[in-house]
């Protein structure tokens, strides 16, 4: 029994009159039952487009819920973890080799897998989560999610060189689509890609003739976190996670558990 919620309000699952609003907003992760309480009071939740009172029950099937606007359907039995890869660790759940692994760093969930891949060398934001509809979504070629990466390379690039990772480079899979590079301060630079072949970035820096010092991934769609410490993780927000949906054309965060 949930330490918040004396037992006279704590309903079991499946209730003919629904479930409790603030449970159903608390299993997805809108807070604590507490939390959700305070945003049903503050007038922010609406259930069929009528601000919800404090106690109402809801069906999940049947009733549309938004909290500010915005729907609440992630399914409970997902996940979605946001992990700052360190350099050194691996995107794979069983290394032969035995160095660490991207799974070593976040909560053990069955169906957990990463949302792409980041190289051995590379740190910066990494999505986990047994979610195969997203995953297969925003790594799929045609919805052109945007991955945002800094670069450290060994000098100035020139703005010829710059011009070339821009219009597409060369590779020996085929020409790389248009990207968004700058660089804010020499040898520094910022680059915007909507493809996630393997290596990517290192190989368009090769071709230019910047070989990669540093690579760190900043952003992955809306999803971006600068105080998230290398080797550290956190749950994805469920505002987060319907962004991402939209970001890549999913539809699912309307669907209804
Ligand atoms: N591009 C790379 O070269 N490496 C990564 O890990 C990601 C993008």
């Amino acid at each position: 029994m949930s330490e918040e919620v004396p037992w006279y309000l704590d309903d079991a699952d499946g209730s003919p009159e629904g479930e409790r609003l603030q449970k159903v907003l608390a299993q997805r992760g809108w807070g604590s039952r507490r939390t959700c309480e305070i945003l049903i009071s503050e007038g922010r939740v609406t259930v069929n487009s009528e601000v919800a009172e404090l106690g109402c029950r809801v069906n999940i099937d049947l009733d549309e819920v938004h909290v500010d606007g915005v729907p609440i359907g992630i399914k409970p039995d997902l996940v979605y973890f946001l992990l700052n890869k360190p350099e050194g660790s691996v995107t794979t759940a069983n290394d032969p080799q035995g160095r660490p692994t991207v799974f070593d760093l976040v909560p053990k969930y069955a169906g957990l897998h990463a949302v792409g891949r980041l190289d051995m060398a590379t740190e910066g934001l990494l999505i986990l989560t047994n979610d195969g509809n997203l995953t297969h979504a925003v790594t799929h070629p045609s919805k052109g999610v945007e991955k945002e990466y800094l670069v450290q390379v060994s000098s100035a690039v020139s703005s010829g060189a710059i011009r070339t990772l821009r219009d597409g480079v060369e590779l020996e899979d085929g020409r790389t689509s248009p990207a968004r590079v700058s660089q804010p301060e020499p040898g520094i630079l910022r680059i915007v890609i909507h493809e996630g072949r393997n290596r990517q970035v290192r190989r368009m820096f090769d071709a230019v003739g910047h070989p990669v010092n540093r690579l760190v991934r900043i952003r992955i769609g809306p999803i971006r976190d600068n105080k998230l410490a290398p080797g550290s993780w956190r749950a994805l927000e469920t505002p987060e996670v319907i962004e991402l949906s939209k970001a890549c054309g999913l539809e699912r965060y309307a669907q209804r558990p």
